[in-house]
């Protein structure tokens, strides 16, 4: 099972906070509905769980969702998964292709950290950001990784997506 890592970045490299005031772009937050509809699922924090679900988003019809959680609370609708192996294993056993990991950047830091990262989608959107969270392969140590370009293209709105490749024969 491929595990796909979705992000959308500033234009100054941050992992993109959204809020009520600065919600995502439109065109970023279509290609989530298209992505996670392809691999029929995603993987999501608890924290943005939450955070979804109390601005009225999160529904996604059919589509398998499984929540990080650490503290395990059952969530009635969705899966809740208490480590990134425990949330891959439930979707590997239902036959899944792939895999999306649809933030925040908690979950993502934990994934990489993990080497649990086949491929990245990143939405660059058109905004600059302040102080803001990082996606790290490693909280600790320093590391470096060439990752492999498989596409580039505009989603329209200013949003450029790039596709990558992680783990290179
Ligand atoms: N740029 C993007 O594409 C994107 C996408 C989504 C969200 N966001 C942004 O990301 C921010 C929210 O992200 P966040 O980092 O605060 O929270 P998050 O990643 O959504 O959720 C964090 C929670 O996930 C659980 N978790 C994380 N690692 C775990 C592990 N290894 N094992 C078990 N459970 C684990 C823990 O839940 P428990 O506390 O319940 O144990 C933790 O508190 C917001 O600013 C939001 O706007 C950005």
């Amino acid at each position: 099972m491929k595990i796909i890592l979705w992000a959308t970045l500033t234009a100054n490299g941050n992992y993109a906070q959204s809020s009520p005031e600065h919600p995502p772009k439109a065109e970023a937050q279509n290609d989530f509905v298209a992505q996670a509809t392809a691999a029929g699922n995603f993987i999501i924090g608890r924290r943005t769980f939450e955070a979804a679900q109390a601005s009225g988003g999160g529904d996604f019809g059919n589509l398998d969702i499984v929540v990080l959680s650490a503290s395990g609370k059952e969530i009635p609708g969705v899966k809740v998964a208490h480590s990134p192996r425990e949330a891959l294993d439930y979707l590997r056993e239902k036959g899944y292709a792939a895999a999306l990991l649809s933030g925040g950047a908690d979950l993502h830091n934990a994934f990489f950290a993990q080497g649990l990262v086949d491929e990245i989608i990143f939405n660059v959107a058109p905004v600059l950001e302040g102080k803001g969270l990082n996606l790290l392969l490693n909280q600790e140590h320093y590391q470096y990784k060439d990752v492999q370009l498989l596409e580039c293209k505009s989603l329209g709105g200013g949003v450029v997506q790039l596709h990558y490749a992680v783990n290179i024969a």
